[in-house]
């Protein structure tokens, strides 16, 4: 009896569950709950049965009525609202809900409108690896083997075994590598590069994420000139930020370049003179110089003959120094935040 209960239940609910309208609901309603429905023809075999076995079974039937009358309140009740209703009125004049549109990231809208001014003046965008051999990395740039850029804390080294001639590998920390790689690719000048990569530095900070992008530009040929380095930079300057603004040149220190500059830019606001936001009048761009004749010589150039020059500045870091853009936490860019993502 037990089972014919079980197949009863599912009947039951198998057919409110294909109603269609609330017609075949009251007529579900009868054929199973009704005085001569099927549910009574249990109730009706209770005389049969001994004591224990009633109180079983009448168990098994409250609870199946509950199920039915549950699922037929259900379906009544949808079944009500999916009509429509007299006063419910429909207005085609409305415009439509339009799908929502992407965009591009903004460090992807920034790596197209800086590949695009460098395009313009002749230079070959290429992109180099994102991992990378100690070799060209450091070694090759005429970086020491003590070089704290190698410390632990600074570069993501990878877990394999070093190459015979290359060494270590590790996560690309700057695209300079990507010098090495162009002059071994094409053996000999001129070379007009601009490599945009991803690179990596073990900090994580306000002003620091930990996967970023550099652009780094290579230039040699015979007599190339200091002059060249900065027309070359105040061209992206004025190009990217405005015709108003320019850069500037000061010492500093790299080992693959010789002499070695930063590369400031004016303020937007008072184009250097010096003001409440930029305190000096300027702001810091990246680091460029002229090529160091060991430089040269590690990717079999003669350092007699060529030479040129290297620039390499932070994507995320030029594309925040645009006037009237100012984001105050460089982890936005990667935090997938869509009403920081919207705004660009
Ligand atoms: N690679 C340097 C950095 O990451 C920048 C640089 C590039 C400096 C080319 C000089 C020449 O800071």
């Amino acid at each position: 009896m037990k089972e014919s209960l079980h197949n009863l239940r599912n009947e039951a609910l198998a057919l409110i569950q294909e109603a269609r309208d609330i017609k075949e609901i009251n007529s579900l309603k009868i054929s199973f709950l009704g005085r001569k429905g099927k549910l009574n023809e249990y109730t009706k075999k209770f005389s049969e049965l001994k004591k224990e076995e009633k109180i079983e079974l009448g168990q098994l039937i409250n609870e199946l009525k509950k199920a039915i009358e549950g699922a037929l309140r259900r379906k009544e009740r949808s079944l009500k609202s999916d009509q429509p209703k007299k006063t419910d009125w429909f207005d085609f004049t409305l415009p439509g809900k339009r799908p929502e549109q992407g965009h591009l990231h903004l460090v992807s809208q920034a790596i197209a409108e800086i590949s695009d001014i460098f395009e313009k003046i002749g230079f070959v965008r290429v992109r180099y690896p994102q991992v990378e051999w100690d070799w060209y990395a450091f070694e090759a740039l005429n970086m020491p083997k003590n070089h704290p850029a190698r410390d632990e804390w600074e570069t993501l080294f990878i877990k394999a075994p070093p190459h015979k001639k290359y060494g270590q590998m590790v996560l690309t920390p700057q695209t300079s590598s990507g010098q090495i790689r162009e002059m071994e690719r094409l053996k000999k000048p001129p070379i007009k590069m601009i490599n945009i990569a991803k690179c990596h530095r073990r900090q994580q900070d306000i002003t620091h994420t930990i996967m970023f992008h550099q652009f780094e530009g290579l230039l040699i040929d015979k007599n190339i000139s200091i002059a060249n380095l900065k027309g070359v930079l105040d061209y992206f300057a004025k190009s990217f930020y405005g015709p108003e603004r320019k850069t500037r040149l000061r010492p500093f220190h790299f080992n693959f370049t010789e002499p070695s500059f930063e590369v400031d830019i004016n303020c937007p606001f008072c184009l250097g003179k010096g003001c409440r936001t930029c305190k000096s009048g300027w702001h810091e761009l990246g680091g460029a110089g002229m090529v160091h004749p060991n430089v040269l010589k590690a990717s079999g150039f003669d350092s007699k003959k060529y030479n040129g020059f290297a620039f390499g500045f932070g994507v995320e870091r030029t594309f925040m120094m645009r006037s009237g853009i100012k984001i105050d936490d460089l982890r936005l860019f990667y935090s997938n935040d869509l009403r920081f993502l919207w705004q660009f």
